[in-house]
């Protein structure tokens, strides 16, 4: 044979194997189907704890459509890549999870497979809960399977080709899919890692803080950096925090736990979901989760100790255009002596206007801050029907320059524009837990 052939021959054996082999890692066996089983078999602790541990993930934020049912799934959720709509996650044995066994699930969160065998599209954060254990694999699965049954048509998900085609998520997996459960840390305390297994797994916290590569995957070298979700900032809750007083452990506890903080304000849009799902589950889980993110956050950098409060305006020009509506829409609240979360915060303790851009910043003061309905808590009304794009403009403008240290934000036109578009997101305020998952065993009240 000529070189050339011998050289055809093997470019030939070597497709054919790379194909076997692709197929290989793609191709996942179904899982049997089972008989729903009963409610009343699941030990009622065990339905307790995954109660908490679902709060703890979110899941019924991502799978339970506004107005819709809870965990029927429908939600869409947005992607470079196109749309992704959540699944059925109730017991339903059609079109939910009531055929898949235990080992289904666990096989669905560790590796992001159905029970059929397809790949599951990571916006299913698979690559934080992959890192829980069985144990809490186990309760997890008993509280959704203790859900009422709901029927749900399926959404087909709006994606373009190639992305269309769930065996390339075998390529993404391969490339980002560390698989293995937490690995404790045994120079650090048992609190911490309770923390840090929460944090990285099911609190999946990176989800939204981390900023992502092309393919969609977080960067290894950047977590907590800061990063763009559903026209909010995630800022970073990292050394880069650009938080004008430094997050302490404490500080961490009463904003996770309360959805507000005396230095920090109170917490919105989809960090307000986090947090009233944290309201809801037990303290100390919380107190882990704070004690590791400080730790993320590391010591406060030198000369940062926050800015001196009561030590008066900082030069920023008063005859600049913001200023008179700042003075006449804004001042009252947001200079009175009310305690806090009443009050609005001091302007100079938001990280929204220290933010790396205005978005956060926009968002709230066209959609205001609605108060939880049978509490008392913060509101702020909304100035979207009072303001036009110009006035929000000059008055984000003009509190930059005021109420940071930072440099002006550049694109204050287009972020005005974009708020304007997502105005309709539910800006929910954090106290309360009205959107934590329902109570327990709700199928087998007799
Ligand atoms: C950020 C949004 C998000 C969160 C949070 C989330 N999910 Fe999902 N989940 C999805 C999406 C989207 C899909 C569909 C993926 C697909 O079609 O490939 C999905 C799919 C699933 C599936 C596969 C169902 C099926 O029929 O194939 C299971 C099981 C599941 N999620 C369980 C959970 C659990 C349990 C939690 C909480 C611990 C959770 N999810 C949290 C978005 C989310
Ligand atoms: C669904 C996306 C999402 C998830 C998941 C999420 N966050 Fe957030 N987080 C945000 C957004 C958006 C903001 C900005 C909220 C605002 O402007 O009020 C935020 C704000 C914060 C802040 C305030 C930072 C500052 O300087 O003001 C902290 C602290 C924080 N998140 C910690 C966490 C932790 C810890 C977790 C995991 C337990 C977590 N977040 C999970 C989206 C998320
Ligand atoms: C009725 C009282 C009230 C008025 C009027 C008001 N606010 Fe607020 N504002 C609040 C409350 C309460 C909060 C929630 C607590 C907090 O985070 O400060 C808030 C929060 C904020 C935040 C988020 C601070 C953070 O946590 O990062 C910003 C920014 C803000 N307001 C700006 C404004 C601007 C600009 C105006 C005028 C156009 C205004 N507010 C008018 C009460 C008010």
């Amino acid at each position: 044979m000529s070189k050339l052939r011998v050289l055809a021959a093997i470019a030939f054996v070597v497709v054919i194997a790379a194909a076997i082999a692709a197929f290989a890692i793609a191709w996942r066996p179904a899982i049997a189907a089972i008989e729903p089983p009963a409610p009343q078999s699941f030990d009622r602790a065990l339905v307790k704890r995954g109660r908490d541990l679902a709060a703890i993930g979110n899941c019924n934020d991502c799978h339970t459509a506004p107005g819709g049912k809870a965990f029927a799934g429908g939600l869409p959720v947005p992607t470079p890549f196109g749309t992704v709509y959540s699944s059925n996650i109730t017991p339903d044995p059609d079109s939910g999870i009531g055929r898949w066994s235990e080992a289904a699930f666990r096989r669905a969160m560790r590796f992001g497979v159905d029970r059929a065998g397809h790949h599951l599209y990571p916006t299913f954060p698979y690559d934080h809960f992959t890192n829980v254990t069985d144990e809490d694999d186990r309760a997890l699965y008993a509280f959704l399977m203790t859900r009422p049954a709901v029927r749900a048509t399926d959404h087909p998900n709006e994606l373009s080709f190639p992305f269309n085609q769930r065996f390339i998520i075998a390529g993404w997996k391969l490339l980002f899919l560390k698989g293995g459960t937490y690995k404790v840390d045994r120079s650090q305390s048992a609190e911490w890692n309770r923390g840090a297994y929460l944090v990285d797994g099911l609190a999946h916290c990176g989800a939204c803080h981390t900023p992502r590569n092309g393919l969609g995957a977080e960067e290894a070298n950047a977590s907590f950096s800061g990063a763009n979700v559903e026209n909010w900032h995630a800022y970073a809750i990292n050394a880069q925090s650009h938080a004008p007083v430094p997050w302490t452990q404490d500080a961490l506890f009463h904003y996770l736990r309360d959805g507000w903080d005396a230095d920090h304000g109170t917490a919105r849009g989809p960090m307000a979901e986090v947090t009233a799902n944290l309201s809801s589950v037990p303290e100390s889980d919380v107190r882990a989760i704070a004690l590791y993110m400080a730790s993320v956050f590391g010591p406060p950098p030198q000369g940062r100790a926050g800015p001196a409060k009561g030590n008066g305006a900082q030069a920023a020009a008063a005859d600049q255009p913001g200023a008179a509506i700042y003075q006449a829409a804004c001042a009252t609240c947001h200079e009175s002596d009310r305690p806090l979360p009443y009050s609005g915060i001091d302007l100079r303790l938001s990280t929204a206007l220290s933010a790396p851009d205005p978005r956060n910043a926009a968002n709230v003061i066209l959609s205001g801050i609605r108060p939880v309905s049978g509490e008392r808590s913060p509101i702020m009304p909304g100035f979207a029907n009072s303001m036009t794009d110009d006035q929000l403009v000059a008055l984000l403008k003009y509190l930059r320059s005021r109420f940071s240290t930072r440099p002006p934000w550049s694109g204050v036109d287009q972020a005005v524009r974009n708020a304007r578009q997502t105005e309709t997101v539910a800006l929910k305020t954090s106290r309360g837990s009205d959107s934590a998952p329902g109570g327990l065993m709700q199928r087998d009240k007799p």
